[in-house]
This record gives structure tokens, sequence and C-alpha cells, in this order.
């Protein structure tokens, strides 16, 4: 629940050199959103007040971030952890006396862990509660020195660590819960006297245990929640991390997931039970996906909507569409933004749909493009039917209606608008409207001349005949010309030859 009392601040003003980007490194993706914006959201169900510190790329984490609810204070230059939570101090609302502060880089982060850090620091009347993790390998973090009583008695920066402060695997995660009553005068006291000259938030908390104030730890049950994203080779293990999570969640739900590492499903995307996905399959942004539902290798869906019982074939691709229950595509179809297929509506290989509604059972099974075009239940579009909906400068619609058998290969230039029950003959351009129930033909009569190709093959084989006693000679004549003393200019070529 979220209190007025809490407030969370969001350290994100760091440039993230090892990255080597020019983007800012909260601004990299991993698990389908900006790392920042996974912070944002594990903290959104605890507080009202979010305060991201911002630094390099300012204004992009600021438009990142700002939709989410959360604000933003600049802190420039970025002096350290320390002093972003000085800078923070003048953003902060007067009435919070808790704050949560995290790094915008540790997008593994839940919403329950952060619960539990703030449950721990109610609890132990505590002034600062660390979230720490135990690490094999702790190298390159803070190391959490505890007391005897288990309460902690500083963190201890790598590079001032000596040998035996170094042998600690309980480090910092950069995760802390402070009351700020407590934080304000230890900040007010931070010196940059360590190897970036930097203020460290890290140090309050000896002085805390200097001012007699208790310091708590909670270990994180999993160690991964607390890990910060520095390279590309950690980005990628986060966003593994983020679909592993993803599909274990719809795992559990019910959904059937085969080689489920090598599905990409976004964090919004829902998924009802006995739905199968297959192998190297993505789901990406709002997808939503119904019941007995089967996503066949390879096939790509955002902000796609399918009901119960659709099928999409291997390699289809499909972006901001409805499908209704029953429909097939696939394999190797195109839906483009605004597809709307009714129920049992298939579309096959090979065939391109925008901003078109395909009624009920209507069929469009090879080598087809469908774009701006309404067409009413039951009605067959024969291979490699084209809407010709662009005349160059605007886009127009096609109406077909109900029952209407589109032969193959036909054009419908658009705008046009074909009747009920119509017929449209194989091979048809369609520029003018068919009524109900008549038949079309648009295209040019056929012609058969009897004996025709007989009589052409027979004067090609004559014509061959004659070439080929005309030729030896030629090609003396050739070698002649070849032999001779040459003239100023030089050889004849073999093309100029051949001529
Ligand atoms: C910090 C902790 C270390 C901990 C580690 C966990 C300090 C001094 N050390 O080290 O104990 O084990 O995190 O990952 O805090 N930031 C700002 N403004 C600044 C400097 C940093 O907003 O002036 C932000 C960064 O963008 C980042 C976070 O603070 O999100 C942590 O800073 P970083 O430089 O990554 O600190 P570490 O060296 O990792
Ligand atoms: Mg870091």
């Amino acid at each position: 629940m979220a209190t007025n009392d809490l407030t969370i601040v969001i350290l994100a003003a760091g440039k993230g050199t090892r990255l080597k980007s020019d983007v800012a490194k909260v601004l990299h993706r991993a698990g389908g959103h900006p790392l920042v914006e996974h912070v944002v959201r594990a903290c959104q169900p605890l507080a009202k007040n979010i305060l991201v510190v911002v630094g390099h790329q300012a204004e992009d984490v600021r438009k990142a971030v700002a939709p989410l609810g959360a604000s933003t204070v600049l802190q420039r230059p970025q002096n350290g952890t320390g002093h972003a939570m000085l800078i923070a101090r003048a953003a902060i609302d007067t009435n919070a006396r808790l704050a949560i502060v995290l790094p915008g880089d540790a997008p593994l982060i839940r919403t329950e862990t952060l619960q539990a850090l703030l449950d721990a620091h109610r609890a132990g009347r505590a002034a600062a509660t660390i979230l720490t993790a135990r690490l094999d390998n702790p190298a390159g973090y803070g190391r959490i020195v505890r007391k005897p009583d288990g309460s902690v008695a500083a963190i201890v920066e790598e590079k001032s660590a000596g040998p035996a402060e170094r042998e600690i695997r309980e480090v910092n995660s950069s995760i802390y819960c402070f009351s700020l009553e407590k934080l304000w005068p230890c900040l007010a006291e931070l010196r940059p006297d360590n190897a970036h000259r930097e203020l460290y938030l890290t140090d309050t908390v000896a002085m805390l245990n200097q001012k007699g104030e208790r310091v708590l730890a909670v270990e994180s049950a999993d160690a991964r929640e607390t890990f910060g994203c520095n390279t590309r080779a950690e980005l990628a293990e986060i966003d593994r991390a983020f679909r592993a999570r993803k599909a274990a969640a719809l795992m559990d739900a019910g959904v059937t997931i085969y080689l489920p590492e090598t599905v990409l499903i976004d964090p919004d995307v829902e998924i009802a039970h006995d739905t199968v996905i297959e192998p190297a399959v993505q789901l990406l942004g709002a997808t939503r996906i119904g019941s007995r539902c089967t996503i066949q290798t390879g096939s790509i869906l955002a902000n796609a909507t399918l009901a119960d019982n659709v099928l999409v074939r291997q390699h289809s691709v499909i972006t901001s569409s409805l499908l209704a229950s029953g429909a097939i595509v696939g394999p190797f179809a195109h839906l483009r933004e605004g597809s709307d297929l009714r129920s049992g509506a298939r579309v096959g290989n090979f065939v391109e749909v925008k901003k078109s509604l395909l009624g009920e059972g209507v069929k469009a099974m090879h080598l087809t493009y469908l774009g701006d075009a309404t067409i009413g239940r039951d009605t067959n579009i024969g291979a490699g039917t084209i809407t010709c909906n662009y005349d160059g400068v605007k886009k127009n619609p096609t109406r077909i209606g109900e029952r209407v058998f589109v032969g193959s290969d036909s054009a419908l230039v658009a705008p046009i608008t074909v009747g009920d029950g119509a017929y449209i003959a194989a091979g048809s351009t369609v520029t003018e409207d068919i009524p109900a129930d008549a038949l079309a033909i648009a295209r040019g009569r056929q012609v058969n001349k009897p004996g025709w190709a007989a009589a052409r093959r027979a004067k090609s084989s004559e014509s061959k005949s004659t070439a080929a006693k005309t030729s030896a000679p030629r090609r003396d004549s050739a070698k002649k010309l070849a032999e001779r003393p040459r003239r100023k200019s030089s050889a004849p070529t073999k093309k100029s030859r051949r001529r």
C-alpha cells in the first residue's frame, strides 16, 4: 500500500562508462523496458512520490520516467551518491519521514523485496536498513561490516577495504531505507576523502553508528534482484533473467512454453491457460492471447489481441491487430496495424493485411495484399489478389460484400465496392463497382490461333540448320583475321568478332 510518509529516490544521474554508449545507462533496454522503467514500476505500489535524480542525458531520462508519474531533480555535476541525495533533499516532500533509495540500474528488484526491506526497517526502529546480497565474487562492491549483534557498523568500499574486509562476501546492493531525520545531518557532514573525491552515501552508515543509531541489514533471498547493469554482458544477463521470470510466471499460470529459454515475452503480455507457445516466438508490448491458442515457431506478435482458439502458424508477424476465436493465420503471414480478423477467418502464406476487416469465415490463403479493405463474411479471396489502395496521394477503401468469390490474380482498384454474392473472374483488373450477384470479367479476351505454335517451332528449327551451315566458314574467316599482321588499331576483341 502506498503511504504518504514514504518517498522513493532513484539514483540515475551516473553515466555508465563501461557500456561504451551514447545512451544513458538507465535507458538501455532489458526485459522489454528501459532499465529505469522497471525500477519505477517496482516502486509504484509502495509510494506515490517517486523522485528520480537525473544528470547524464537528463532530458531523455526525464521523458522516460515522467509518463510513469515520477518526478525528477537534476544533479549536475555528479559528485557521488551522497551528493545525489543532498540534491534530492530539496525536491523531497517535507511530510516524508522515510525514503527508499535505490539505483536506477538495478531493474530486477521486485516490489515484494522492497516491501520486506521497508517492513524490516519499521519493525527494527532503525535509522537505516540496507538490502544486502551474498556473492561468490564480491569484487567491486561495497562490503557490509556487521557488528557482533548483527547490526551494521559500516559499508567499506572496495577501494578502501583492507584484506580482511575484502574477504567479506556480503555486499551493499545500494538499495536502502532511511529515516530521513537521521540521514540529513549525516549528509551535511560527508567529506570527499576517498579515491574518487566523491561524497559517498555509504559513509553515512558509519556516521549513524557514531551517533548511536542502529543500522540494519536485510539479506535478499535472490541475489540477482540486486544486480546492477554496468556492461553489455550484464545487460544481456538481466534481459535473460527477465525473460525467464516472465516465462516461469506464465507456465505457473497454465501456459505451455516449449524451450522457454528461446522465447522472448515482454512483461505486460497476458496469456490464458492451455495456450501453447512454440520455440523462438516473440510476444511484445501489450499482446493479449486467449485460451487454447497455439503460436508456432518464429512468429512475432506485437500489441496483438487474440481471442481463444487462434492458431498462428510458423513465422507470422502480427502487429496491433485483433484476431477473433478460431482465426488461423500463416505460415508467413503479415498482419499489419489495424487488421481485424473475425471468427474463423483464415489468412495464409505470403498474405499481407493492413487496416482491414475480414468478416467471419473469410479466406485469403495465398500471396495477397489487402489494405484498407472491408470484407464480408464467407468471402473467398483468390491467390494473388491485390487491393490497389494507394493512388500515389491517398489511401482508398475497398468494400467487398458477403459470399463474394474473388478469382485469383485480381487487382481491385480502390475506391471500389463489390456487392454481396458477386463473382470476379480470375485475372481481372476491377475499376468499377460490381453489383450484388453479378459476374465481373475485366481482362483481355483470349484469342486462340490454331497451329500457330507448331508453325513457329518449324520456322525456328529451319533457321537453326541454316545457321549451322554458314557458321563454319565464318569461324575460318575470323581465324584468318586473327592471323593477319597487326595494324595500328588493336586486334579485334571477342565481342567485335561476334558482331
Ligand atoms: C555503489 C555503492 C556500493 C555498492 C554498489 C552496488 C557508493 C559509494 N557505493 O557503488 O557500496 O556495492 O553501488 O551496485 O554508493 N549516481 C548518481 N549520482 C552520482 C553518482 C552516482 O545519481 O553522483 C547513481 C548512479 O547513476 C547509479 C547509482 O547512483 O545508479 C550508484 O552509483 P555507481 O557509480 O554505480 O556506484 P558503484 O560504484 O556501483
Ligand atoms: Mg554501480
